[in-house]
């Protein structure tokens, strides 16, 4: 999860920007969220009130999920519908945060949310980093002023490489 443990070769692929603001934030992730194909598994990383949840927000909206996105930390998984469009798969959306040890962590069945038919989105994903699978795309989120925030996608895997990239072509191109 830090940047000594990415490999060099993947550098090239990562994207890095900045967002100024929570509604920007929200738009990089409905960009991102059309995007997303059922099995895809987002990691959120950046410390409390970064904007991660924020990002989720955009992920649902682009996905055409009309619940309301909340900070799941009181049950681990929230689960919305995404929209006809996405075929109305499952988006999960897990929060790590209060998970203390591993044993809370098999307790979660997170496995199942990423081996599905949904995409799944986790913020805290360090709490799980001995789970976690090889491919996924890790999206960074710095605090750099009260409301700019740096973001960085670090893909792994061919997957999530094509996926930044199709995302930089609809978000940048
Ligand atoms: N550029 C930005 N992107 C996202 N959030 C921002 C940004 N600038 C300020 N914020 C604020 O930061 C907070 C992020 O909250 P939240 O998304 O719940 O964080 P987290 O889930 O990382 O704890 C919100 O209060 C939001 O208004
Ligand atoms: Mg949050």
């Amino acid at each position: 999860m830090s940047d000594q443990r990415l490999p060099a070769v993947q550098a090239a692929n990562e994207l890095d920007f900045i967002s100024h603001s929570p509604a920007q934030t929200e738009r990089v992730g409905q960009r991102l969220g059309e995007q997303l194909r059922p099995g895809d598994l987002l990691l959120l990383v950046g410390t409390f009130g970064v904007g991660k949840t924020h990002l989720v927000k955009g992920v649902a909206r682009g996905l055409g999920a009309d619940e309301l996105v909340t900070s799941p930390s009181f049950v681990l998984v929230n689960e919305y519908r995404a929209g006809p469009q996405h075929r109305r798969m499952p988006i999960y959306h897990v929060d790590l945060y209060r998970i203390a040890d591993e044993a809370g962590l098999t307790t979660i069945g997170l496995e199942e949310l990423w081996d599905g038919a949904g995409v799944c989105l986790i913020e805290w994903p360090e709490r799980a980093q001995a789970l976690l699978p090889a491919d996924h795309l890790a999206i960074h989120i710095q605090h750099l002023s009260e409301t700019k925030r740096r973001l960085r996608f670090a893909p792994a895997g061919a997957r999530y490489v094509s996926l930044v990239s199709a995302f930089k072509d609809t978000a940048f191109g």
